[in-house]
């Protein structure tokens, strides 16, 4: 399937119609003729859609004289099956676009700024074959994860950018909580683990006109239903999956559905001064692992060891090191052994 980066470009729109008029019939069967006519398209055109929904996933009974019967939902992030899940209230995912592989969602996201997306847009892939991570590292993201980025464009102080990634761990620890019923530690910053290993990381890629930030791509990869089989032999340490951890397959669809919902209030509250991190700070103090560990950490500068005391609220790390001073440290990634 192409990728094209045009927001609700035709072929998108028509599909998105077939999906909605199958979930809206219940099961019953929809003739080709009826689609046609009622999606001023040609007969040809629906057995097109019908074809590539099919690769998709979705799965049919057809029957010549009544048409088609959906069968079978596949649980991917197309914007007819994740939108029925979004408060009514919240603006994020407004526009949503599924590719089933694509090299990054967050590259996508950032074609699509160029072309005019809008606030809220959201870009999600099945797989990506060439996935960011932070530090310009490769992320793994094969099928069974959930890979989204999240466009972002509304103005807000640059001083307080660190505190999206830090908003968004705790928006996606809860969702995961609501979804799973796991309580998942977080890494300072960002990183969330299972079990002493990786399941999900965070990437905002901000663009800055002076003060303030113009722009946010915030790329999330959640290790959802990941098998164990599938993890390259130097990953296995490092990562895991929900689903290995867990023994269940997550509902990918309905954890961005919660996701959504509590990321858009915390992103919200930040872009109109009105709340930040300082109001989460307690909760994500209480889910955060680090605190209290003896750490390794790599700065921009330099290798450092000593024992993490605190987390501010602006994000700020607090490293006792071993000599007994205490320094700030503002970003850095911490080793896991
Ligand atoms: C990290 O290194 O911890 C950040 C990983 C971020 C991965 C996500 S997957 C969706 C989005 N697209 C990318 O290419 N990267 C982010």
């Amino acid at each position: 399937m192409e990728t094209s980066v045009e927001p609700g470009h035709d072929f998108e729109t028509i599909r998105n119609s077939i999906v909605r008029k199958f979930l809206t019939a219940n099961g019953e069967f929809i003739s080709g003729e009826m689609l046609s006519q009622q999606l001023g398209v040609t007969r040809t055109a629906i057995w097109k859609h019908i074809n590539v929904l099919e690769s998709l996933g979705f799965q049919f009974e057809s029957t010549h004289r009544r048409g088609y019967q959906l069968v079978h939902i596949p649980d991917i992030l197309l914007e007819p099956l994740v939108k029925p899940h979004l408060s009514s209230e919240i603006s994020l995912g407004d526009n949503i676009l599924y590719f089933p592989e694509v090299d990054s969602t967050n590259l996508i996201a950032q074609k699509m700024i160029h072309n005019g997306a809008k606030h809220g847009t959201i870009v999600c892939a099945g797989a990506q074959t060439g996935g960011k991570g932070r530090r310009g590292r490769a992320w793994f993201a094969p099928q069974g994860g959930l890979w989204m980025s999240i466009i972002a464009r509304h103005p807000f102080p640059l001083a307080r950018a660190a505190e999206l990634t830090l908003l968004a761990s705790v928006g996606i620890r809860r969702a995961i909580y609501q979804q799973t019923g796991i309580e998942v530690q977080i890494k300072w910053p960002n990183d969330l683990l299972l079990n002493g290993k990786k399941i999900c990381g965070i990437l905002a890629e901000i663009r800055a006109d002076g003060e303030n930030v113009h722009h946010a791509v915030i790329g999330i990869g959640i290790n959802t239903n990941i098998p164990y089989a599938m993890y390259p032999s130097e990953l296995t340490e490092l990562a895991t999956s929900i689903l290995i951890e867990s023994g269940d397959r997550v509902a990918n669809v309905l954890l961005t559905g919660k996701i959504l919902n509590e990321l858009d209030p915390l992103f919200s509250g930040l872009v109109l001064g009105e709340s930040g991190f300082k109001d989460v700070h307690e909760e994500w103090k209480q889910g955060c692992s680090t605190i209290g560990q003896r750490i390794k950490i790599q700065t921009a500068r330099e290798l450092l060891t000593g024992v993490a005391v605190d987390v501010d609220v602006s994000g700020i790390l607090y490293l006792r090191k071993d000599n007994g001073m205490t320094i700030r440290i503002h970003s850095g990634d911490i080793l896991f052994r």
